[in-house]
């Protein structure tokens, strides 16, 4: 097996890093989360997803960082922008107009020095729904649940089983269409990270470990379509969707998150009224 990026393979394929690699997953988680921290006063009504897309490539540039997502499988942007009922991969569009009242997440993953840091989190443009909050706050907290699960011994199902548990628990559904990923010097791989299923199943984790949680979470039904545009996923029944992510290391007893929001803003409870 290829192991010219230091450290070493599982039977599963998942890399296990050395100590040393941390600093530089936590310097490009840092930039990513940085990124979103800067954007939050642009989530406006009126403003358009184009616009904020626009912000988030240059501050990438202005870090002297790259876009993980810009030429990924032919996508173009610096960020997916994924409003309402969008569940994942929303594509910016300068023609798109947040209204009042919007929830969106807004997803960035950067390269820094050869690492990739990738985050994603909700804002509302203008006033929370009240419906809307239940959803933003059950699904940060099925992330936060997750990360929890996360430490040497325990497995990738415990980590889905922790999640599933909890969004099931408040009559919410969790998306099986797409999952969190192994990633490091590479954007995507081993293992997919599911955000469902049962306790002690799946992969041992271990120390040295790195990968997203980034559960997708639907006031509705699970299911998801993709549009003509081959990227936009959206909730078949219409129902509004949220999504948090945050890249992370499995440490000796739990876990690093390289991607916590600098200014405190991951959690968007700061824009109640
Ligand atoms: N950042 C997304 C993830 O969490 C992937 C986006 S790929 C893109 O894995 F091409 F759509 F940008
Ligand atoms: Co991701
Ligand atoms: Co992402």
């Amino acid at each position: 097996m290829d192991d010219r990026s230091g450290g070493r393979l599982t039977k599963d394929g998942i890399r296990i890093h050395e100590a040393a690699d941390f600093a530089g997953m936590h310097r490009a988680g840092q930039l990513a989360s940085e990124i979103l921290d800067e954007i939050a006063p642009l989530v406006v009504p009126g403003a358009t997803t184009g616009e904020l897309d626009r912000a988030i490539e240059d501050a990438v540039d202005a870090a002297g960082a790259k876009s993980a997502t810009i030429g990924y499988r032919g996508y173009k942007h610096a960020s997916c922008i994924s409003v309402n009922h969008v569940v994942c991969h929303g594509i910016p569009d300068i023609g798109k107009k947040l209204k009042d009242g919007d929830i969106l997440n807004i997803d960035v993953t950067v390269i820094v020095d050869g690492w990739f840091g990738d985050t994603s989190r909700m804002y509302v443009a203008g006033k929370l729904p009240r419906k809307a909050e239940r959803l933003i706050q059950v699904t940060h907290d099925a992330l936060m649940r997750g990360i929890e699960a996360v430490k040497p011994g325990n497995t990738f199902g415990d980590i889905g089983h922790a999640i599933q548990s909890f969004v099931e628990g408040h009559r919410m559904s969790v998306v099986r269409d797409f999952c969190g990923h192994g990633l490091g010097r590479v954007f995507h791989a081993p293992p997919n990270v599911l955000h469902y299923g049962r306790a002690g199943s799946g992969p041992v984790l271990e120390e040295g470990m790195f990968f997203t949680i980034e559960p997708m979470v639907n006031l509705g039904r699970p299911e998801t379509k993709v549009l003509a545009d081959d990227w936009t996923a959206v909730t078949r029944d219409k129902s509004l969707s949220a999504q948090f992510e945050h890249s992370i290391g499995v440490t000796a007893d739990g876990a690093e998150i390289f991607t916590l929001s600098p200014k405190g803003l991951f959690h968007p409870t700061y824009q109640r009224d």
